[in-house]
């Protein structure tokens, strides 16, 4: 066989209108598909987690992980009715929705965010804050809204106990990191207060939605004699769209997908988010994403 790549005689583009319009018509494109991508269903994206000593009554136990619906001027209750149907037809565990859920007021978008009170599943359903839930509406309002209107349970530097045949798991969420810089009464990220319900010896999962705070809490878990074997975070969008993507992929180190930490053998996940921010475009249509992870035992799994 033989291959020969042949050689321009002359440079493609003399021209420069044929430029331009070669310009057009490929930005164009990007954007059609950028619109296109967020229209589609969610993609289900599956993911099995190992666990170090996770007791072999949890091995197997799922969870759903939803972040950055941001319930807004674009995405109205149609939307966010959906994704409420695709998470129940996992029949998970627990669901987890971590930030973002919001991104307006509460007067005028509460409304649109009440099918996540639908939300089913076997252990309880949890929310964390995001940085978008500061931006508009006074945050214990979103807060109270978030308990009594949608029944979540919700994890402000704060730890449950899940209970299963008799073995514990420790799920513990923490304000938003955000609230490191900026100043609000009563909310301030900390690792100690979340864990504190906690027993050092359990298996722990944290979420967090920004990744940058996650960084932080492995930064700060061993100071405090604390293990976390697993964080779930959001945020990022996997960068959202071609245009910023090189600066959210400079500003942070855990991006998009799966990492291990391998100082403390601690895995994170960052979720790309089932939706977007601002205008409605992504750059791949699976990259509006619900996450339904089983964690599985390293004592069933040899
Ligand atoms: C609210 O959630 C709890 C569990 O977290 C559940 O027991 C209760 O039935 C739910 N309430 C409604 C009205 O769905
Ligand atoms: C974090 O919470 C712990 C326990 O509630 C408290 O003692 C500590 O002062 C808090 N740290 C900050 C920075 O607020
Ligand atoms: C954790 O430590 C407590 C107190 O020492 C002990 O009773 C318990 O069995 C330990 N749990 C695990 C899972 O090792």
């Amino acid at each position: 066989m033989h291959f020969s790549i042949p050689i321009l005689k002359s440079a493609i583009f003399t021209s420069t209108t044929l430029h331009t319009i070669i310009a057009i018509v490929a930005a164009l494109a990007l954007v059609i598909e950028g619109f296109i991508s967020v229209e589609v269903r969610p993609t289900i994206k599956n993911l099995n987690i190992l666990i170090t000593n996770l007791p072999p009554e949890f091995h197997g136990f799922s969870i759903v992980l939803v972040t950055d619906i941001h319930t807004g001027a674009s995405v109205g209750k149609g939307k966010v009715a959906e994704v409420v149907k695709v998470v129940n037809s996992l029949d998970p565990d627990i669901i987890t929705v971590v930030g973002d859920l919001t991104d307006g007021y509460k007067g005028y978008i509460g409304d649109r965010a009440k099918p996540l009170k639908d939300l089913k599943s076997r252990y309880g359903n949890f929310g964390t804050l995001g940085n978008h839930e500061y931006f508009y509406e006074n945050i214990d309002n979103w807060v109270k809204f978030y308990k009594e209107d949608l029944n979540l349970t919700m994890l402000i530097n704060d730890g449950v106990i899940l209970e299963r045949n008799g073995k514990q798991l420790c799920l513990a969420g923490l304000d938003d990191f955000y609230t490191e810089d900026a100043k609000f009464d009563g909310h301030k990220m900390n690792v100690t207060k979340a864990l504190q319900s906690c027993p050092k010896n359990i298996s722990t999962i944290i979420l967090e939605h920004q990744p940058k705070g996650a960084a932080k809490i492995l930064e700060e878990l061993p100071k405090i004699g604390y293990h976390a074997d697993l964080i779930l975070s959001g945020h990022t969008h996997g960068g959202q769209m071609y245009a910023v993507y090189p600066m959210v992929r400079l500003a942070n180190k855990y991006l998009y997908g799966h990492y291990i930490y391998k100082e403390t053998n601690t895995q994170i996940y960052v979720s790309s988010g089932v939706n977007y921010w601002g205008p409605p475009v992504k750059m791949m249509a699976s990259m509006c994403e619900i996450v339904y992870i089983r964690i599985l035992s390293d004592l069933v799994v040899k």
